[in-house]
């Protein structure tokens, strides 16, 4: 890690007013100083397929696994679609997940997510699946404290300085969600489930 701590932002929705998308620029415009961000489009994979037609790995996978590795962190901002994540998203997991040795793109890395919708009810089961998949495949997800802005056409205020933020309890929850990703890439969360991972690769012959 340099001297900058670097947050690559991922969005699920590509829906022109999406408020996956806004929520993204909102965290993004809360990071601490010492903190930037980078981006990458994720609507820009091809759907996976293992090997691929010519065994050529397509530009935007490599873009997207270098941009991946060289993040000290992840900020996911992503839909709920149908109780679960959107596919778009699980593709780029997909995509990032090979090739698996010696270290895929983002083993041991410090990931939070956020879950936007219209729902007053709904969301938790995509960060939830979403958070599950980012541990399993040897990533290190940040689980305490659950970042589902709900109803959230009505959450987005403007503060005293004209600056895009949200109605609170929503605003601390931000906060946490930002503090904690801080705090995991900091302490290196993710040192354990690198070594478990370098052992799983070095079982596997
Ligand atoms: C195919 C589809 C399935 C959806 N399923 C859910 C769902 O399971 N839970 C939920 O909270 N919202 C669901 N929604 C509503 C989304 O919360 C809403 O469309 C939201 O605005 C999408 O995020 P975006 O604004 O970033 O595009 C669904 C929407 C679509 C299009």
């Amino acid at each position: 890690m340099g001297d900058m701590t670097t947050i690559l932002f991922l969005v699920g929705s590509a829906r022109p007013d999406s408020l996956n998308a806004r929520l993204s620029r909102v965290v993004e415009s809360h990071l601490p100083e010492g903190v930037s961000a980078t981006h990458f489009d994720i609507f820009s994979l091809p759907f996976y397929v293992q090997g691929g037609p010519d065994e050529a790995t397509p530009a935007p996978v490599e873009e997207f696994r270098t941009v991946l590795r060289e993040a000290d962190g992840v900020f996911i901002t992503t839909p709920e679609y149908n109780y679960s994540l959107p596919g778009v998203v699980k593709n780029a997991i997909d995509w990032a997940s090979r090739p698996m040795a010696p270290r895929h793109a983002f083993v041991g890395k410090p990931m939070n997510a956020a879950v936007a919708t219209i729902s007053g009810t709904n969301g938790i089961r995509s960060l939830v699946d979403l958070k599950r998949l980012w541990a399993a495949c040897g990533g290190a997800p940040v689980t305490t404290f659950d970042f589902v802005l709900q109803q959230a056409p009505d959450q987005f205020v403007v503060d005293d300085e004209g600056r895009e933020t949200l109605a609170e309890p929503a605003r601390a929850t931000m906060h946490f969600a930002i503090a904690n990703l801080l705090r995991s890439i900091e302490l290196d969360a993710g040192r354990t489930v690198a070594a478990n991972w370098d052992a799983f690769i070095a079982n596997l012959g």
